[in-house]
């Protein structure tokens, strides 16, 4: 059993409740992969600068290798020797004291110069976060193809569209689809513009104000494929506003998944019938034989509300924070993790299900058919033939969607030539009623869509416009992901290769990964 590394000052160990209660050692294991990567750049730094000779910088390093971790795939840990061992607080103070343990303190005890664990958490974080917001970039990219792709299947599938839930205008189904893609397009861009704000390195800020140590600061960050540094040590190390505007960005998104979620709940219902999810994405009922429930779509809407309330835990933690580090800060790190791992796998649940729901065009156009949705197309056009004021023959059409739903809902084409005249006469409106009935014919709901050519309508033309439009955007930030991935990995492999140099392997044999 090692003592607790750190306790200089006090004479006794921790109480084992107390050590239990503020440890974050379970929760670090989402970083100890980064912290190790941070430790070899740091060390590196400490032999550049003359710290560490080089077989102490060989001896901290062939010990880190010993706590194994994938270094391909930084996010994720192979294995971490048992904490009972050891009385740590968490994975920093752990590590130094497995490598003390392992090669004693001598040696071991100098790779903490001229750093600090609140540098050292941030870092780690801010290491993760990178990767985590290249991943739920792919992610959304990968839905909204998903989206564009279904929505080329269904151009001219017909289906009202609604406001107040109650039905509007005449549409189609790619329409609606395309709509959660330019929301999910601003989602992927307030995620991805996260991406720059955290790719500051914090290291060499230490506890708060900086250290006498000769420190490199630009060749930890290079080392780490950071692109820039923390300019100011207490900001580096006091502050989390760049991490809440990530939760906040996840937040924002989670809401589109849930309104995405909401509409396809909706139409899966018997009543509208628009949709059919698949087997593999619905549940059923222990006792309802028949059932069939969009339970994953209910959990992602659940799930936006765990987000949204960790953001709000979030913002409490730090509101009342003086400058400097504080222990309360550590309550961030699960609060990005758990907010970070929902959004993944919703985001993957969402593509799956609109990967393999069945659209049931009968259901949408028969629904639309019967809506009196194509009144307004039909309005305009009098409007732009007869040149009468729109107020006017906003009252005509209303009269006559009045008598057709008194009449059993008949539609409008169905209502008898002496009734249009009656109401012609009563609005007071001079159109040849024959002229009348032959645009009333006319203006199917396919006819409505061409008619409508407004820029952003559901006019087949203006959709098509709309997948190009999207299809560059994704494009762009394909492009920008990948080379953000490209920067990251070359930077690791790089310090891959550092670590391998400066390393002495028992029996000159390298580490097989
Ligand atoms: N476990 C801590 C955290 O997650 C690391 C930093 C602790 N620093 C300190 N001075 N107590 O935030």
């Amino acid at each position: 059993m090692i003592d607790i590394l750190y306790r200089s000052r006090q004479k006794e160990n921790l109480d084992k409740n107390v050590l239990n209660f503020l440890s974050s050692l379970n929760e670090d294991a989402n970083i100890l992969s980064y912290d190790i990567l941070g430790t070899q750049a740091h060390c590196l730094m400490l032999h550049k600068i003359g710290i560490l000779t080089s077989n102490e910088l060989s001896q901290i390093l062939s010990s880190l290798r010993k706590i194994k971790f994938d270094s391909k795939n930084r996010g994720k840990i192979q294995n971490i020797r048992s904490n009972e061992l050891y009385l740590s607080e968490d994975i920093h103070e752990l590590i130094e004291s497995i490598v003390i343990q392992d090669i004693g303190l001598d040696i071991g005890g100098k790779m903490h110069t001229g750093r600090s664990r609140n540098d050292q958490v941030i870092l780690d974080i801010r290491m993760k976060l990178r990767d985590d917001i290249i991943d739920i970039c792919e992610l959304i990219i990968n839905v909204i193809k998903s989206l564009v792709r279904k929505s080329k299947e269904h151009t001219n599938t017909i289906i009202s569209l609604y406001t107040h839930l109650q039905q509007a205008q005449i549409g189609t189904v790619s329409h609606y689809l395309l709509s959660y893609s330019f929301t999910l397009l601003r989602d992927l861009e307030r995620v991805s513009s996260s991406f720059e704000k955290n790719n500051l390195s914090p290291l060499g800020s230490c506890a708060i104000g900086g250290t006498g140590i000769p420190i490199d600061r630009n060749y930890t960050a290079s080392l780490l494929g950071f692109k820039g540094l923390s300019e100011n040590s207490i900001d580096a190390t006091s502050s989390r506003d760049s991490l809440i505007e990530y939760l906040s960005f996840l937040s924002i998104m989670m809401s589109t998944l849930s309104r995405i979620a909401e509409d396809f709940i909706l139409w899966s219902t018997s009543e509208f019938n628009y949709i059919e999810l698949s087997d593999k994405y619905s549940s059923t009922s222990s006792v309802m034989p028949q059932k069939k429930n969009p339970d994953p779509l209910e959990i992602i809407r659940s799930r936006t509300s765990i987000v949204m309330g960790m953001l709000m835990s979030s913002l409490s933690l730090i509101k009342n924070l003086p400058s400097g580090y504080h222990r309360d800060l550590q309550d961030l790190k699960p609060l990005l993790s758990k907010s970070t791992t929902i959004v993944k796998e919703s985001l993957s649940i969402m593509k799956g299900v609109i990967d393999t729901f069945i659209v049931n065009e009968k259901n949408t156009c028969n629904s639309a058919n019967k809506s009196y949705g194509v009144s307004l197309d039909i309005a305009e056009q009098i409007v732009i033939k007869y040149n009468i004021p729109f107020r006017k023959v906003h009252k005509l059409m209303g009269a006559l969607v009045q008598h057709a739903v008194k009449n059993e809902n008949i539609s409008l084409s169905e209502i008898a030539k002496e009734d249009v005249n009656k109401i012609l006469k009563f609005t007071k409106i001079k159109i040849d009623v024959d002229e009348l009935m032959y645009i009333i014919k006319d203006t199917t709901p396919e006819k409505s869509l061409l008619l409508r050519n407004s820029y952003g309508s559901p006019n087949p033309m203006q959709q098509k416009d709309m997948v190009n439009s999207i299809e560059k955007s994704l494009l762009v930030y394909g492009k920008v992901i990948s080379q953000r991935k490209e920067l990251l990995d070359a930077a690791f492999d790089n310090l891959e290769k550092e670590v391998i140099l400066n390393t002495i392997f028992d029996n000159k044999k390298k580490i097989k990964h």
